[in-house]
Parts: structure tokens; C-alpha cells; sequence
């Protein structure tokens, strides 16, 4: 059975945070110093989160499973659960593409470790990977991660590409005064490596609380700025995809820009989450969690749990306010939600 909200979005993807740490301190996420992690016993094993995705797949039909963090690979043996998510399968009765195969299954990752471990992946199941990148100059790319990785990022896309993951993405956000003097510089990369660029609004979950309006590069903006270097064409619409998509023209691929911001795209939302301490959110901006561990580990049911994550899903909204004055942060930043 299907999972639909009280809007009518049927959701389809579930994102899992399997850890809220991470070998980065992305200003934009996370101060220098002084996060505090959750600790080993509050987080879910793996056999946890398994049985919360395959309720989510095997009751509700969602076909695709993101994987995010905190940095998900700082999480010992993550292919060991990627293998088990892979054994899952879609519902032959479902109307997705994916009725009676594995659901897809991404991962969000800064790549500083792709390099040694992107094969390992792609043999446990993974479909899909999205490498985060906003800046491809070293000494900025330090300023902005506060980690000397550029090298070690650029080498992980590579060998991502060779061990077969196509088209790999990359996700980069742009703040003002920061990086977008390389809007054209990332697109440019994009067009030739083969990875897909998705240009990211800043969005106010940083840590640190410095967010304001005039730091978020439009996606107008954005568009403007690479399609007067190289021509673009908008394509058809992004169904329930957060990016929307431009054609090169000249045929060298695409590009995309998520407008979270500006064009928020919550009407078309078929997203749902749990924290990595199995905290059920049905947005990144929620301000209610639903504690789907609790029942876990006093000795619920399938059932049981199925009917929490029904009713969450009955409380989701409309959408966020970013922007408005009756917009509320959420208290965790983006780091302990999952990106
Ligand atoms: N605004 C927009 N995107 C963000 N990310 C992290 N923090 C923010 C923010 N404040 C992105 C990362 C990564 C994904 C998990 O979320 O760059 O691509
Ligand atoms: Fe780590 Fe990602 Fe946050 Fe950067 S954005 S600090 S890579 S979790």
C-alpha cells in the first residue's frame, strides 16, 4: 500500500542518516570545533535500519533509499548494510519501474575516501553516488570543508566513474561573497569530466546560524551565470527530482540546480527521513521528529512501526517558509538531520 500524505504526495524515497559525524567541518554545516556526537548506543545498527527500509519498501512501495550522514562513510562497514538494503525488493504489485527489483540506492558523500572504497560500493549494490563539492580551488576548498582534501575528492570522483557509477553527480552549494565567482569553473568541470553538476541554494541549516537571504545565489542567478558562457536549454519537468535540469546546447551534457530557496519544491515532495538515532522527520525543515527507535527496541512490531511512520506521514505539511517570518529553524543542523 501506498504511502500518501495529507496533500496527496505519494512517498516514494527515504533518506537515512547513518551517522551524524563527519571528517569535515563544512562552515556551512558544522562549526570548527565543539559538535557533539551522538553516542554508539543511541545510533541504529544496521539490522535497524534495515527493517525500518524494508517496512518502508515491502508495506509502502518507497523504490528509492538515500544513504547520508553526517558523512556516511565514516560509518565502519557501511557497504555491509548497503548489501542488505540491495536484497530488499520492490512490491511485483507496486506501479513504480522498480516492481520486483531492488529499490535504488544512492549515497551522499564528501569523496574523501571514495577512492578506496567506490568498487567495494558498486559490488554491494549501490546504484547511485552524489559527491559534494563546492570548490575546486585547494586553498578555497580548505577554507570552506576546513580539511586539505580537494586532491583526494577529485581522485574519488575518478575512480567512481571507472568502477562504472553513471553518470556520478555533483552537488555543490553556493554562498555569496564565498564560492560563486566558480559557478562557470564547476559547470565547466562538469561538462568535462562527465559528472553531472547540481548547483545547491543555501539553505539555513548551518550550525552556526550565519545563514541570511543575501548569502543565497538564485537559481535564476545561476542559470544566468553559466548560460552566458555556455548556452542552455530547460528541460521538461523534474517530477519529483529537487533539481531542475538545463541541456549544454552544444550537446556536452546537463546541468542542474536545486532552488530550495527561491522555487521551493515541497508541492512535488516525495521525501521522507530518519535521523541517524532513528528519529522519523517527513522534511528536512520539520520541526516534530517521531521516535521509530523507541519502538524498535521495546519489542514492536512490523506493524507497529508501520503504523508510527503512517502517521507521521499524515502530519506532514505543505511545505517550509524559508524566508517568511513565520519560518522556524529546525533545532538540529544539517549534519544530524541527513542531507
Ligand atoms: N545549504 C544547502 N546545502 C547544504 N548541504 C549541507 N548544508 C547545506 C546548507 N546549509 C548539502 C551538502 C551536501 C548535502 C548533504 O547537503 O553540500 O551536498
Ligand atoms: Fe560533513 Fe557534509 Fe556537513 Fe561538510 S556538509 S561537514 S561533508 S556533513
Amino acid at each position: 500500500m501506498e504511502l500518501v500524505d495529507p496533500f496527496g504526495r505519494t512517498v516514494r524515497d527515504l533518506r537515512i542518516s547513518v551517522t551524524d559525524r563527519c571528517n569535515f567541518r563544512c562552515t556551512y554545516c558544522m562549526p570548527a570545533e565543539g559538535m557533539v556526537w551522538l553516542d554508539r548506543s543511541e545510533i541504529l545498527s544496521f539490522e535497524e535500519i534495515e527493517r525500518v527500509a524494508r517496512i518502508c519498501v515491502e508495506h509502502f512501495e518507497v523504490d528509492s533509499l538515500r544513504l547520508t550522514g553526517g558523512e556516511p562513510t565514516v560509518r565502519a562497514h557501511l557497504t555491509v548494510l548497503i548489501d542488505k538494503l540491495s536484497k530488499l525488493r520492490v512490491p511485483t504489485t507496486a506501479s513504480s519501474e522498480f516492481a520486483g527489483k531492488q529499490p535504488d540506492i544512492a549515497l551522499t558523500t564528501n569523496a574523501s575516501t571514495l577512492r578506496n572504497i567506490a568498487y567495494e560500493l558498486k559490488a554491494a549494490g549501490l546504484s547511485r553516488i552524489n559527491v559534494s563539492l563546492d570548490s575546486l580551488h585547494r586553498e578555497r576548498f580548505e577554507q570552506m570543508t576546513r580539511r586539505d582534501e580537494l586532491e583526494n575528492v577529485l581522485e574519488g570522483i575518478k575512480v567512481a566513474q571507472d568502477a562504472g557509477f553513471s553518470p556520478v553527480k555533483l552537488n555543490a552549494v553556493i554562498e555569496r561573497g564565498m564560492n560563486d565567482d566558480e559557478i562557470v569553473s564547476l559547470a565547466a568541470f562538469g561538462r568535462d569530466t562527465g559528472v553531472e553538476v547540481r548547483f545547491i541554494e543555501f539553505m539555513p541549516l548551518d550550525a552556526s546560524e550565519e545563514w541570511g537571504m543575501k548569502k543565497v545565489v538564485s537559481q535564476d542567478e545561476i542559470v544566468a551565470a553559466i548560460s552566458a558562457v555556455y548556452p542552455l536549454e530547460q528541460m521538461s519537468a523534474r517530477g519529483a527530482a529537487p533539481a531542475d535540469r538545463w541541456r549544454y546546447l552544444d550537446g556536452r551534457g546537463v546541468v542542474g540546480v536545486i532552488p530550495s530557496v527561491t522555487k521551493p519544491f515541497c508541492a512535488d515532495c516525495d521525501r521522507v527521513r530518519i535521523t541517524a538515532d532513528g528519529q522519523f522527520r517527513t522534511c528536512l525543515f520539520s520541526t516534530t521528529e517521531f521516535d521509530v527507535r523507541a519502538v524498535l527496541r521495546n519489542g514492536g512490531t512490523d506493524d507497529d512501526i508501520a503504523t508510527l511512520i503512517r502517521h507521521a506521514v499524515g502530519t506532514k505539511w505543505a511545505g517550509h517558509q524559508i524566508g517568511h517570518v513565520n519560518f522556524i529553524r529546525p533545532k538540529r543542523s544539517m549534519s544530524q538531520i541527513g542531507g
